[in-house]
Parts: C-alpha cells; structure tokens; sequence
C-alpha cells in the first residue's frame, strides 16, 4: 500500500504536542509493515531543515482567494525518519519558525491543503489512501471530492481523518469561503457548521472513516466535543477509536541519550535515583521526597490552571513531604503564577517556563510520580512515556488516560486515577503518592517494574490503522 499522511507535525521535524509524535512514529512503523509511508507537512524554519539534504521534487502555481501563489515541494534524500519526508513550501505563509500562533494561520494552512491537493494531482498514479491529521488538513478530504480542480482524479482516493483534538476545529467565517478553490455551491453543506466554515466538521462528514486517539475518547465525543457532538454521533457509524503507541526508539530508558543514567525494569531503582538527583541538583529539591512532576502545554484542557493552587495545598496540607517539578508553556497567566511560586516554595517547588526535549526526558526518568488532572485528554502520550520510565501516572479518570491507566487500589492496578479536575482530588491523590512512597515498598518496586513492562510501542495499532485502510480499497 501507499500511505499518504498529511498533517500540521512531525517529530523531529516540527513538534509542538503529541499529534508531532503520532506523525513521527506512525509511519514509520506502517513502513516497517511493509507499505510504502509519506509524510506532507509545511516546510517551518526549523533546525530539522537546516541539518538536512533536500532535493526539489515539484513546483507548482495555485490561488489563494484572488492572490496567486507559488509552491515548491522538497524531499528528504537519505530517508533518516524511516520513511518519506516532503515539505511543502510557501513563501510569505510558510516560511515561519514557528507552527501555529499567527494571525494568518487560517490562511497559510488554507494555501497549504490547496498545495497537497494541487500537487497530488499532478502524480502519474494514485496512491491507495490518504490519512489527515487534526483540522489544519480537515478540508482536504472536502477538496479532493468536491473541488472542481482535483475531483476527477482525487475523489476516489479513500480518505481517513484522525481526530487529536477537537477543541480546535480551525472555524472561519464565510467570507474566506472564496479561498476553497472551486466547488458546486450546493455542496456548501459539508463545509458548514453553526454558520462557519468548520475544517474539523468538514472532514468528520467527508472523510471515508474518521478515527480518534482512544475508545473513550470517542465515547466522550458524542456527549461534548466543543459543539460537534450531535455530527459525533451522526458519524458513529464511520468512526473507530485506535489507541496511540509510543515510539520505543525514541523513548526507551535503556538506550535514552537525553537522561544521565540509562536502565531498564531491572535497575529501576538505581537508574531513577541517578536521574532524580540530577533533577534535584538542578532544581533545587530534595531527592528523598516524592518527586511528582507535571510536563506539558500550560491550558485548559490539561487543567494547569489548578497547578498552582494545587500544589500549594498539598505542599502545605502533606507538611512539605513532597516536590513538585513543571515543564510547559501556554497560557501567559498560568506561566506567570507558576513562574512567581518558586520563590515562596523554594526547595519544594520549581519550574521550567518554555519548551525542551531533553529536560522532558529527563523529567519522565527522574520523577516519581507524572501528574496530569486533565479535564479533556483524547489520548495523553506523557502517562505512556512516564510508564516507560517507571514513572508512576497520576491521572483524572477521562478520554485516554482512561484506557491506559488503572488505579493502584485494583488487582494489577498501576497508577493513580482520580474522578474531578479539582484542587481537592489533585491533593488527595498526592497524599495516596506520599503513602505509596514511603510506606508500601513492595507494592511501589512491583508496580514500576511491572508498568515498564507494558507494550505500548505502535506495532499493534498500526496494523489497525493498515486494516481500515485495507476496508476502503
Ligand atoms: P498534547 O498533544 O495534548 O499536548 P500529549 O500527551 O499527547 O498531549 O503529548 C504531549 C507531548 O508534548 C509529549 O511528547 C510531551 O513530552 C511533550 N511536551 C509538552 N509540553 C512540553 C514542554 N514544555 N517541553 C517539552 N516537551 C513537551
Ligand atoms: C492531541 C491530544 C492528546 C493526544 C495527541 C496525539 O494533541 O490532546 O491527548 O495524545 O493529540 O494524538
């Protein structure tokens, strides 16, 4: 088969969340399948760029409402990702360092699905499906059925959408409906939702199957989905639910380059500790407490805007007996109350405002506890990595936090899982974390090492992904 995915991500290239990881270790293990895997995304100003061989492997000219515009579309020469990396590149749109956050994304995403469309069209031979990612591709599947430009030789291209997130949907109002090339004005339905033109609701209703990052998280959409959960429910019928792996090349603790001491289930004990003391050293903590550490974007969906309350009822209510350690970034007054904290909780509290790979390594190795109250989390990769690490997951009880962690209080039960994205239940269940550390020893060796030995790698769910693909030919 020839797998085309499209998406706004892809790790190492670009990532800003876990849909880069997804796009990053997807295809390469569909690749190790046997199927011939290419990832299109925007050629960002990235380091990626900048330290890679490209070659030119097409050119074209399109339009962008009334303004032409040229395209250019590179390829990765030596394969470094396992499989094959085309960048699209769009002068004045893409040429950017950063993924999101202008106030033309609209139209530089808009100009990019117009690219893979235009381009697509101009191959010799179809390939057997095309598989978007998240809204920034929702109008693809719309395009290549109904846009008189492509339809006659894209249509029939079975179409998949994977659904991240569906906070975001990429709403924009009609009056840049004259940016969508083409298309017969009665079909406007299926762009349209609550009076917009809807990326997100478009390919729910176009694409040939819709998937989401987790059973529940499917569940959940047909109850709220940020106003599409009737079209959810519509669409049952064309929708699956396919847990997220991990790559285990990338996160894997015996090998890792990015944390001080590798280990495995064996050496758990003596390779955390290493890691931990460097974190302690770095941050300011004492390494004989619990270190429960939260990584990710600072918003509301992740409930960061109870970290800062949270974490200081629980360091006063359990007597400074345990640390805590933040890595994210996001919503500016989050970052501000998490930024100012560390001066009054010096020593049981710190933070690092902003981005980086390597110290999430690190933090995944070092801690002991990951915490993630989430109030949506469609899948969540960071309780799979902590699993990887050992590291125990303290999560709310929603989306795919659900179907990858049970409670330590079960038979076999690993994690800590908690109801409320609440101060009340994220303290309580420090509490249980502090109890856990220090007094059940045995409980806390088995369920470290047991948890690391849990297959999450992507073997199976590629091969899920392989077979609703086969459904479509
Ligand atoms: P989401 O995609 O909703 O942000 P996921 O749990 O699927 O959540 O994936 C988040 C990914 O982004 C993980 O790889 C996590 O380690 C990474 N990440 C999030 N915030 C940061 C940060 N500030 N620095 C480094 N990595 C981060
Ligand atoms: C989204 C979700 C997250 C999921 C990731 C990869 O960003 O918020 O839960 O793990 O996509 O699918």
């Amino acid at each position: 088969m020839e797998i085309i995915h499209v998406a706004a991500e892809c790790y190492p290239v670009a990532k800003a969340g876990g849909l880069g990881d997804v796009v990053g270790a997807l295809p390469k293990y569909q690749a190790d399948l046997g199927h011939v895997t290419k990832v299109v995304m925007p050629m960002y100003r990235t380091k990626f760029l900048y330290n890679h061989q490209w070659e030119l492997v097409h050119e074209g000219e399109q339009f962008l409402g009334s303004q032409s515009f040229h395209y250019a579309v590179i390829k990765e020469k030596t394969n470094t990702l396992g499989f094959d990396l085309y960048l699209v590149d769009i002068n004045g749109l893409l040429d950017r360092e950063k993924i999101y956050g202008y106030n033309d994304d609209t139209e530089r995403f808009m100009a990019f699905q117009i690219a893979v469309c235009d381009w697509m069209n101009k191959w010799q031979h179809k390939p057997s499906v095309v598989h978007c990612h998240d809204h920034h591709t929702g109008l693809i599947p719309f395009m290549m059925q109904h846009c008189f430009a492509f339809r006659d030789k894209l249509a029939r291209i079975p179409t998949v959408f994977t659904v991240h997130n569906a906070q975001y949907q990429g709403w924009m109002g009609w009056d840049k409906n004259h940016y969508i090339p083409y298309y017969d004005t009665w079909k406007t339905g299926l762009l349209e939702w609550d009076k917009n033109i809807n990326p997100l609701a478009s390919a729910i209703k176009c694409a040939w199957k819709v998937t989401t990052v987790s059973h529940s998280y499917l569940d959940e959409l047909k109850q709220e989905a940020n106003g599409l959960q009737h079209l959810f429910e519509y669409e049952k019928g064309k929708s699956y639910g396919i847990l997220n792996g991990i790559d285990t090349q990338v996160w894997d603790p015996h090998t890792d380059s990015m944390i001080v001491k590798n280990y495995g289930s064996e050496l758990v004990e003596k390779g955390k500790w290493k890691n931990k003391k460097e974190l302690a050293g770095q941050f300011g903590l004492d390494p004989n407490k619990p270190l429960v550490s939260f990584i990710g974007r600072l918003v509301g969906e992740k409930a960061a805007d109870l970290l800062p309350e949270a974490i200081s009822q629980s360091i006063y209510q359990h007597h400074g007996n345990v640390n805590f350690l933040v890595l994210g970034s996001g919503d500016p007054n989050v970052e501000d109350r998490l930024d100012n904290m560390k001066h009054h909780f010096s020593g049981y509290y710190n933070s690092f405002i902003g981005y980086s790979e390597q110290l999430s390594h690190l933090i995944y190795a070092g801690s002991d506890f990951l915490l993630m109250p989430s109030r949506v989390e469609p899948c969540g990769l960071n309780q799979l990595y902590a699993l990887r690490y050992g590291t125990v997951p303290m999560v709310r009880n929603v989306g795919g936090l659900r179907d990858t962690v049970t409670d330590m209080g079960d038979p076999q039960g690993f994690g800590i899982r908690f109801d409320q994205a609440s101060v009340n239940d994220i303290t309580y269940s420090v509490g249980r974390a502090i109890d856990l550390y220090n007094n059940k020893h045995e409980l806390y060796h088995w369920m470290r090492s047991h948890m690391m030995e849990i297959d999450h790698s992507w073997e199976g769910s590629a091969q899920q992904y392989i077979d609703l693909y086969i459904s479509l030919q």
